[in-house]
């Protein structure tokens, strides 16, 4: 295998992408545990919520809490989801070490998800990135429907250039390109970060892709031969998008900790202690863990 790197950050996103979408509420002492059992197993980039419109998102409108009260390790990045300057705003009431701004390869989903156009949903970006600047808050871009939208279908890659660059411009440390409903595989994966290369250097990218079709770890294997060195993933593989339907949970950080392990590519995760925590976490929510490996390890 060539190109690997010896390296991998894992952005675990379990406590914002793995909760926004449970049906049931889950109360702030849950997931305020929940991000500290993680950050004990050795995740060192935990997004810990989002400042969404709670109207829009319930699950996440206790996010001010979880800030505020969760042990802080000052080893560990806790990000906030934000959409827009308001996001912003409660983002930085509450320390937040990080902010995400949120976009998408396709018109239909970002009408969907963010009542807004590509290019409108660019410009409240740059008004985040503006005002972290000045706060000295990095931020994170996300790019959602990389190779699919639930409402449009196939998204070519141009599209997902055009964000990209534009965000990289704008200020964004990263671009963390989301796989939203699962669809992609390693050739679309391939075509798309390979066109993706051409307006943004390898450095500034990370994956995040969600195991709908069982194609995430073939793919994230795809973006480690090219070079990508971060991958979000979700412990259990809890998760999905309330704007696209289907979509499952993301990867399940145990599959991709092991396959890393594996490859003797460092995370800093203890394997044990994360399965631990998933199994924890499943049993708060009353469901079995998504995590191949989890199931094996405990059977
Ligand atoms: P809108 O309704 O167009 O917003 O929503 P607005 O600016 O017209 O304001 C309407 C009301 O919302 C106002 O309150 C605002 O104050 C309030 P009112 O006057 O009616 O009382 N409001 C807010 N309240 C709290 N926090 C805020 C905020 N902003 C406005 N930040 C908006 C536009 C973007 C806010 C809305 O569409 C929204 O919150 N969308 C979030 C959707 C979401 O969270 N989706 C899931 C995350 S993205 C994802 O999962 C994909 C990812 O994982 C990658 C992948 O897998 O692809 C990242
Ligand atoms: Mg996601």
């Amino acid at each position: 295998m060539t190109k690997l790197p010896k390296k991998v950050r894992i952005v675990e996103v379990g406590p914002r992408d793995g909760l926004q979408n449970e049906k049931q509420p889950v109360d702030t002492d849950t997931k305020i545990q929940l991000i500290e059992r993680l950050t004990q197993a050795g995740i060192q980039y935990c997004e810990a919520g989002a400042f969404v419109n709670p109207k829009w998102v319930p699950q996440m409108a206790g996010s001010d809490d979880v800030f505020n009260r969760i042990a802080r390790d000052p080893n560990v990045v806790y990000a906030a989801l934000v959409p827009n300057l308001k996001g912003f705003e409660r983002a930085v009431a509450v320390n937040a070490s990080e902010v995400a701004v949120f976009c998408a390869a396709s018109e239909a989903f970002t009408q969907k998800n963010t009542n807004c156009s590509i290019d409108q949903s660019l410009e409240r970006a740059r008004d985040v990135i503006n005002a972290a600047s000045a706060a000295n808050i990095p931020v994170r871009g996300y790019i959602s429907c990389v190779v699919g939208c639930p409402y449009e279908g196939e998204i070519t890659p141009e599209k997902v250039s055009y964000v990209a660059e534009k965000l990289l411009a704008m200020g964004c440390y990263e671009i963390s390109l989301g796989d939203t409903i699962g669809v992609g595989t390693p050739a679309s994966v391939v075509a798309m970060l390979q066109h993706v290369l051409t307006v943004v250097p390898v450095e500034t990218l990370a994956v995040h892709f969600h195991d709908t079709y069982g194609q995430a770890l073939a793919n994230i294997l795809a973006a480690l031969q090219i070079g990508v060195a971060v991958i979000d993933s979700s412990v259990s593989g809890l998760g999905g998008c309330p704007y696209a339907k289907g979509a499952t949970g993301n990867v399940a950080t145990e599959d991709v900790v092991y396959m890393l392990n594996g490859m003797d590519i460092e995370t800093g995760v203890d394997l044990q202690t994360l399965i631990t925590t998933g199994h924890w976490i499943c049993d708060q929510l009353g469901r079995q863990s998504a995590s191949k490996v989890a199931r094996a390890l405990s059977g």
